[in-house]
């Protein structure tokens, strides 16, 4: 599993700036304003950063972009890379200024000059965030974890605040882990084990088996897991560190592999299901995260992890299962298999827990990446204040999110001719109808978001702060909104 690269904050040495061996990022404001250490590097080489600052490269860089310089003279460093960005950067630049550097960086030692720079924190976060690297099933060298050293004339401040974002980076690195993992190594006993490991944070985690949830009666989530050698499971994780109120519940989709079922997909691109499970990646990088900082705040996440296959006892198109709630569904596409799976978390969790607010997470439909792209998540609710406090928590980790329609006029579409609805709504509207279809198992009143990360979960290019591969999208955006929400008082 991927170690967090664990940033070490330093006081400046202005001496020493000629020894230093491996990279060096220095910061440099888009009036070309020298910092004490920049000017230092200047020197040392001769005065290459300032005819660097005087180019038009320079002048056509945007905030937040870097340029390496190699083999300085004067210096034992290999490279130095100078990042256009002012003294004192937004949160959100401060962090993709970062992560030019933890692209920079690589699997080599760097030394970030921060000097006098604000949000040095920020930076460092996103440093660490781009410089993961998914090496676990890669024959030979593992990343060493090449040291991070961030010199900044306030240390002590730089470490205090990187505190709480480290805590996340740990977070995402869980969700990435997981969703970055083969699906013969992370089958639902494996993912299972992986959460029963958060104890050792003070997460209270229960593993339900096959035969408890058959007494649930959660059918229509046993229904997809049917087909497969992988017993079906259900994990609950609470973070107990709020007081005596109702906790905000997380409940994510955890296919461990979505072949469609008997409703086989076709062969290309198939084995892009692995990340089927990235809704459940992002609830369990959420309560590590919230648990590795020690959020006050009560938090639960309930994932049904299944996998889906085709086989002699998998469930066959027009099978009528009956779901924990007591309505029955028509399965009339057995590729639909996520929101079968959500119906009966979503119920159990609200049976259990009465939440305070429940928020679901799937790589639910192909629909919202035809829709929304790989820039935003689709977002669907009930409930405008709690959407509302949702999309700025995003806004402001700049995850992109986006609010989609609801409305009972779609539910036309789920009308079921045996049962009291089908799975599948059709090709219109398909993400909308899948919001429908899950809404049926929310409770009136119950304060319900459910995001579709089937186009953020996993990206096959770089995004601002992920290197391509899974993103780990919404354990900062989700941890913000708990910070926000419900730690305020
Ligand atoms: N896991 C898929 C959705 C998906 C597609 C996730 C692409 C990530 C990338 C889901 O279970 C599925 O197969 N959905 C079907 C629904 C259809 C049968 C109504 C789809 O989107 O085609
Ligand atoms: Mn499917
Ligand atoms: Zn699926």
């Amino acid at each position: 599993m991927t170690t967090t690269l664990q940033p070490e904050f330093i006081e400046t040495d202005l001496g020493k700036i000629a020894e230093i061996q491996g990279k060096l990022a220095i910061m440099v404001d888009d009036e070309g304003k020298l910092s004490q250490a920049a000017r230092r590097v200047n020197r040392l080489s001769r005065g290459a950063v300032e005819r660097f600052v005087a180019s038009g490269t320079f002048a056509d860089m945007k905030e937040g972009e870097g340029h390496v310089l190699s083999f300085p003279a004067g210096m034992a460093a290999e490279a130095v890379q100078i990042v256009k960005l002012p003294r004192r950067p937004s949160p959100g630049l401060a962090r993709r200024a970062g992560a030019a550097m933890g692209k920079f960086k690589g699997k080599a030692p760097l030394t970030v000059l921060a000097g006098p720079m604000t949000r040095v924190a920020d930076i460092a976060l996103g440093i660490v965030l781009m410089a993961y690297d998914f090496d676990a099933r890669k024959s030979g060298d593992k990343d060493p974890a090449e040291p991070l050293v961030i010199a900044t004339n306030r240390p002590e401040e730089a470490a205090a605040d990187y505190a709480g974002p480290g805590a996340v980076a740990d977070g995402v690195f869980f969700t990435r882990d997981l969703v970055n993992e083969p699906s013969n190594i992370l089958t639902t006993t494996e993912f299972a084990e992986r959460l029963v490991a958060l104890k050792s944070l003070g997460v209270t985690v229960e593993v339900l088996e096959e035969d408890e949830l058959a007494k649930l009666g959660m059918r229509t989530l046993l229904a997809v897991g049917q087909g497969s050698e992988s017993p079906s499971k259900v994990v609950v994780m609470q973070w107990q560190g709020g007081g005596k109120e109702k906790p905000i519940a997380l409940v994510g989709k955890g296919v461990v592999f979505d072949t469609g079922g008997i409703s086989i997909k076709p062969a290309a691109g198939m084995e892009d299901m692995t990340m089927d499970m990235g809704g459940a990646g992002v609830v369990s990088g959420v309560m590590k995260a919230v648990a590795a900082r020690k959020a006050k705040a009560n938090v639960v996440g309930i994932v049904g992890l299944v996998e889906n296959m085709p086989d002699g006892k998998a469930t066959r198109p027009g099978d009528v299962v009956t779901s924990m709630k007591g309505d029955t569904v028509e399965i009339i596409n057995t590729d639909a298999e996520g929101r079968l799976v959500l119906a009966d978390c979503l119920w159990y969790t609200q049976d259990r827990f009465a939440p305070a607010a429940m928020i679901n997470l799937a790589t639910l439909t192909g629909a919202i990446i035809i829709g929304l792209g790989h820039e935003n998540a689709g977002v669907f609710s009930n409930d405008d204040d709690f959407c509302k406090a949702f999309l700025k928590a995003a806004e402001a980790e700049e995850e992109g999110a986006w609010r989609m329609p609801m409305g009972p006029k779609y539910d036309q579409q789920l009308k079921s001719r045996v049962a009291d609805m089908k799975n599948v709504g059709g090709r219109p509207a398909g993400s909308i109808t899948a919001a429908q279809f899950l809404q049926r198992f929310v409770r009136d009143g119950q304060p319900w978001i459910h995001l579709d990360i089937a186009g953020v979960a996993l990206t096959k290019t770089d995004t601002d702060l992920a290197p391509k591969g899974a993103t780990g999208w919404g354990v900062r955006a989700i941890d913000r909104l708990i910070r926000d929400s419900y730690e305020a008082g």
